[in-house]
């Protein structure tokens, strides 16, 4: 392992986002007559009423002829892109109607099919936005779709020369303005850049993203936040440690390894935190078990555990919640060399157990071994969770919708469905036995990394939790599935959604 110079000057150079979409978002009970373009909701075509009754009066009635014969429904969602009706340049109509009352999420993903529709069109977005019809007990609810629409709102073209995405002014005309524009400013917005800052790192090439560099990136982004701490544990600090596993995935990289620690003491003095430990591996080849070709490039975004630990790190901090939380991301990279860890090998850890290397490729488990000990050891937290891009074998049984959701405890389990129900990202439990342990028993050492035959999710819970005290509520998230997307979803373009984000937010809102 050697520091090489170009790390220092890349950090220097690497500090502000990749994404040059912007978007702002305004609030009042007044129109924006500047605005040209205007965006109204539709909960039922029979009966148009609220800004849309307004714009079919203007219309001498053209608005619901137009709706009739583009056959458009008002089911939540549907969106009619449609031009100069009564005077308006280009008039977006959006479905909102929905039986059992539009939730945060249902609302987020409105916002974020709104953002679609105007970007897919005007490259600088000016437009005004009507609430109405729109069938929800949330009191702000543009605040919501807000937050939707700046999520959507985003481009990676920082190696593009031809930049895609401009610049979006939205105004919402709403009343109760003064409570939404504070639930968004204030809150809501810190989320989805928390989003767009975990999907930074997750997209960013495994050339120009590595250990010592997401730290910087990291400490540039939470720099003079109030009650923030970031530590930094380099290859010194983690030998004194002992944590041989985390040391050992980093071994073959000419980028050394880091353990980040974000302590964010926002709560009562004395008053057990909440801990989150991330997978960061900023680029998995698979090591010595080096992995075939295909879609290997795509483990540039190995690191995606991390990055939602970081995001969601921000978003707490910058709205200033009154909770402990400590994140902790856990980063390597795993690379062949003549100094990697082969198969066969033995690991020291941090915990004093050895772990025999049955493949080189079951690394995330290794990293987040010795993390998830130390957060245990250090900081006495009372509850524990970990997020990672950890198997295929969780990509394969729940694909995009779900998360998979690990537990020694079912009732944790059900619970944690529901967190996921309420924050938009949904999880799903995979079992954990006590066979499974038994199935990492290892000749020469206390456990192995994987064990016989076809890998799988519980498999790698099972080496995490064998780090994790039996009494400690647990929770494993295994995001390989989710958080790289094939195609566009309402609150994300595909690539990265900084899945994590909204559900590790919404767990610390609920555990104060
Ligand atoms: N990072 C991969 C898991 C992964 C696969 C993430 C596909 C995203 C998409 C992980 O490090 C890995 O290689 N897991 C192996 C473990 C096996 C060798 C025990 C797997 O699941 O095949
Ligand atoms: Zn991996
Ligand atoms: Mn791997």
């Amino acid at each position: 392992m050697t520091f090489k110079k170009s790390i220092l000057l890349a950090s220097l150079i690497s500090f502000s986002g990749f994404c040059t979409a912007s978007a702002s978002f305004t609030f009042s009970d007044q129109v924006n007559t500047q605005n040209s373009d205007q965006i109204v909701f539709v909960d039922d075509v029979n009966a148009l009423d609220g800004a849309a009754g307004e714009l079919n009066s203007r219309s001498g009635g053209q608005l619901a002829k137009l709706l009739a014969l583009n056959e458009f429904d008002a089911k939540a969602g549907s969106t009619l892109h449609l031009q100069m009706v009564a005077g308006v340049n280009n008039l977006w109509v959006v479905g909102s109607a929905d039986e059992d009352g539009l939730s945060a999420p249902e609302l987020q993903n409105l916002g974020g099919k709104i953002a679609a529709s105007v970007d897919s069109l005007l490259n600088d977005v000016n437009v005004d936005v009507f609430i109405d019809n729109l069938n929800t007990n949330l009191p702000a609810p543009s605040a919501y779709l807000a937050q939707g629409y700046h999520m959507r709102h985003y481009s990676f073209d920082k190696y593009k020369t031809k930049k895609d995405a401009g610049k979006s002014d939205v105004h919402f005309v709403t009343g109760s303005a003064s409570d939404a524009e504070a639930a968004y400013q204030k809150d809501l917005r810190y989320i989805a850049e928390g989003i767009h800052f975990a999907r930074d790192f997750a997209t960013e090439p495994g050339k120009s993203m590595y250990p010592a560099l997401f730290a910087d990136r990291v400490r540039a982004k939470l720099k003079g936040l109030d009650n923030v701490n970031v530590r930094v544990l380099d290859v010194k600090d983690m030998q004194k440690l002992n944590m041989g596993a985390l040391l050992g995935v980093g071994k073959g990289s000419i980028h050394d390894p880091r353990l980040i620690i974000v302590e964010y003491m926002g709560g009562k003095k004395g008053d057990a935190p909440i801990a989150l430990a991330g997978k960061g591996i900023t680029f998995d080849t698979g090591g010595i078990s080096l992995k075939q070709n295909s879609g290997m490039w795509a483990m540039k975004s190995d690191l995606s555990g991390a990055a939602a630990v970081a995001g969601t790190m921000y978003a707490i901090a910058k709205r200033g919640e009154k909770v402990n939380v400590v994140g902790l991301m856990a980063m390597a990279e795993n690379m062949p060399s003549r100094d990697a860890i082969r198969p066969g090998d033995v690991l020291n850890t941090m915990k004093g157990t050895s772990i025999e290397i049955m493949s080189t490729d079951a690394e995330g488990r290794l990293v987040l071994s010795d993390a998830v000990y130390y957060a245990q050891e250090k900081y006495q937290p009372k509850m524990l969770l970990n997020i990672a891009t950890l198997t295929g074998s969780a990509a394969r049984a729940l694909s995009k919708e779900y998360a998979a959701l690990i537990t020694r405890d079912f009732e944790l389990s059900t619970q944690m469905m529901a967190v996921g129900e309420r924050s938009g990202e949904h999880v799903w439990p995979l079992p954990l036995h006590p066979n499974h342990f038994k199935q990492i028993e290892s000749p020469i050492a206390d456990i192995k990394n994987s064990g016989a035959g076809n890998p799988g999710a519980s498999i790698g819970a099972a080496v995490i939790g064998s780090f994790v005290a039996e009494d400690l509520p647990w929770i494993h998230l295994d995001i390989a599935g989710v958080d790289w997307l094939d195609s566009d979803i309402d609150v994300s373009p595909k690539g990265s959604q900084g899945w994590g984000v909204r559900f590790m937010d919404q767990l610390v809102r609920e555990n104060k």
